[in-house]
């Protein structure tokens, strides 16, 4: 494959990122120019172009300072999930036992086990793409990556011994999936979004599974959209959790953090 070297030039590339509609099209190019070189450049650039998550194309995200592998058809981990990270890891006790469901590529759970080597972190996803990146991810930082629908590929020992259950389970409702952006639409999985009419169905299996998984003291962190979030916590009191909405407008975060009533 012959490439012409005028366009791949950093000005040119920037120029036809923004002309393909990316909001940042010079830290993409940027981004993009220090991976690839000649054809693998050039076809970088066109896959971008026709909406390709850039994440996918390069490989990894970038996730509380940590580089999170994530490959195509896997859920790309968002900024705004920082703030799920910081209220889980509020939560966590010395030596503590953290369980990440629906865990994508494991962003959250590798960003635990990388920041806190006395914490016992497993991660689990129904997807079998999803959980090759998240071995790929928590593993080297000492957690553990299990398959399965819920909790139910996590060793059974686990029941009743969890400090902390966190997800960013799919909470898009069913009928805004048409209206997302074309990155996600089309390149994340639909199982990866889809959280039924109103967006809680998902979160409501988390919050069932964490009744099962949580110690008596636990804590159960779920993200949510602003508008969704009192949904969220109605469907966690219904499960006997204290629940309480937390936001942070920097990242454009909403958590809904559930504590049992009964400690
Ligand atoms: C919104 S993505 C979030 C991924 C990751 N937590 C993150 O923030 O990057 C939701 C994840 O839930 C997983 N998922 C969907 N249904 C599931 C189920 N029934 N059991 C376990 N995981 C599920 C999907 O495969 C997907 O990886």
């Amino acid at each position: 494959m012959s490439v012409d070297p005028d366009w791949l030039d950093r000005d040119a590339v920037t120029d036809r990122l923004r002309t393909a509609g990316c909001v940042f099209a010079e830290e993409e190019a940027d981004l993009l120019l220090a991976q690839f070189t000649g054809p693998e450049l050039e076809l970088a650039v066109l896959d971008r172009m026709a909406g390709e998550p850039l994440e996918h194309i390069l490989g990894w995200a970038e996730f509380a300072g940590l580089r999170i592998a994530v490959g195509p058809g896997v859920f790309v981990p968002r900024r705004r999930s920082v703030l799920l990270l910081e209220q889980a890891l509020a939560h966590l006790p010395r030596h503590g036992v953290l369980v990440e469901l629906c865990c994508g590529a494991g962003a959250l759970a590798a960003a635990v086990a990388g920041g806190r080597a006395d914490a016992t972190v497993h991660a689990s996803d129904i997807d079998e793409r999803a959980v090759a990146c998240a071995r790929e991810n928590l593993e080297p930082r000492g957690g553990q990556v299990h398959q399965g629908d819920m909790e139910s590929g996590l060793p059974t020992a686990l029941a009743g011994r969890v400090d902390v259950v966190v997800a960013n389970a799919p909470y898009v409702p069913s009928g805004q999936i048409d209206l997302m952006p074309v990155d996600a639409r089309d390149h994340e999985p639909l199982i990866a979004l889809d959280g039924g009419p109103d967006g809680t169905r998902m979160q409501d299996r988390v919050v069932a599974a964490a009744t099962r998984l949580l110690a008596p003291a636990g804590v159960v962190v779920v993200e949510a959209s602003r508008t969704q979030a009192e949904a969220t916590a109605a469907r966690m009191l219904w499960r006997g959790f204290a629940a309480e909405i937390v936001t942070d407008d920097e990242v454009s975060g909403t958590c809904v953090v559930g504590r049992r009533s009964v400690r």
